[in-house]
């Protein structure tokens, strides 16, 4: 029997890197999957290799930073399998533009703090009330980053959002404890998503991080299965955790 055997999951960003990692992997331990993503041509991908692999899974064309696409994204889950337990805001990511804050131009603050910090936000806002109606407790795992860990350089706009996003993981995890809904969060240091393996050619921000990765660089599906224990009931005793997963990075 599989780790989420009869559980409903929705992953949003899943049509690429760690998103996709997760949705394959929740899919092999038994969960139906709504892939939840922007882009139309990756996210139907992902759909189809669950499928392809005996899995159950639906793409739902979704911009996480528009209210009324998560909450249709939402509705559409619980339309085709009938409840929602695991919610993983994963969208997100830094880009080579980010900068220190004297450097960096004034958009790119509102384009970090719309995709990562708003986009996680309205996937709870909608995501956390299905489950309340659903009333079955659930988990819901958001995506941070070491970056909200310790001070590194030249990403202030990600790091604002990403620290905002482990915020508002404790105070969800108190928010919703009674109804037995759980908020944790990952923090993955440098992980080898085509994302960041181009930053880290493009960027020397990205890979200066990666030199107290003692491990080295992580992989996508490592991050992918720190998120299936928070998505599984293993981790039943566990809420507003922030999980590294970062080759040794923030202990070096
Ligand atoms: N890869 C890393 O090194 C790393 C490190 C720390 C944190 N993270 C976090 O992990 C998460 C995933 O990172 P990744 O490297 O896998 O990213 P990625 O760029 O490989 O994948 C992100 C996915 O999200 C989708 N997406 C982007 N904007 C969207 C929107 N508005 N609506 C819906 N979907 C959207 C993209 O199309 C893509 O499929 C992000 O939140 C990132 O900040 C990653």
């Amino acid at each position: 029997m599989g780790r989420l055997e009869g559980k409903v999951a929705l992953i949003t960003g899943a049509g690429a890197g760690i998103g996709r990692a997760s949705a394959l992997l929740f899919a092999r331990e038994g969960a139906k999957i709504a892939v939840v993503e922007r882009d139309t041509q990756s996210g139907a991908e992902t759909a189809k290799l669950i499928k392809d692999a005996g899995g159950d899974a639906v793409f739902i064309a979704t911009d996480v930073t528009e209210a009324a696409d998560v909450e249709s994204a939402v509705q559409q889950t619980l339309d085709i399998f009938g409840r929602l337990d695991v919610l993983y805001n994963n969208a997100g990511g830094s880009t080579v533009n980010d900068a220190r804050v004297t450097d960096a131009p004034v958009d790119e603050f509102w384009r970090k703090m719309k995709l990562d910090l708003f986009g996680t936000w309205l996937g709870c806002r909608y995501g956390i009330d299905a489950m309340l109606k659903c009333g079955n407790g659930g988990s819901v795992i958001n995506a941070t980053s070491i970056f909200a860990i310790i001070g590194t350089h030249g990403k202030d706009a990600y790091t604002a959002a990403k620290g905002a996003i482990s915020a508002i993981t404790r105070s969800m995890a108190v928010e919703y404890a009674s109804e037995n809904i759980r908020v944790n969060a990952v923090a993955p240091g440098a992980t080898a998503t085509a994302r960041v393996l181009k930053l880290l050619k493009e960027d020397g921000v990205t890979s200066k991080s990666l030199d107290g990765q003692l491990l080295g660089l992580v992989q996508p599906d490592d991050i992918a299965y720190a998120a299936l224990y928070l998505a599984s009931d293993e981790s039943r005793s566990t809420t507003g955790h922030i999980l590294t997963v970062d080759g040794g990075l923030t202990i070096s």
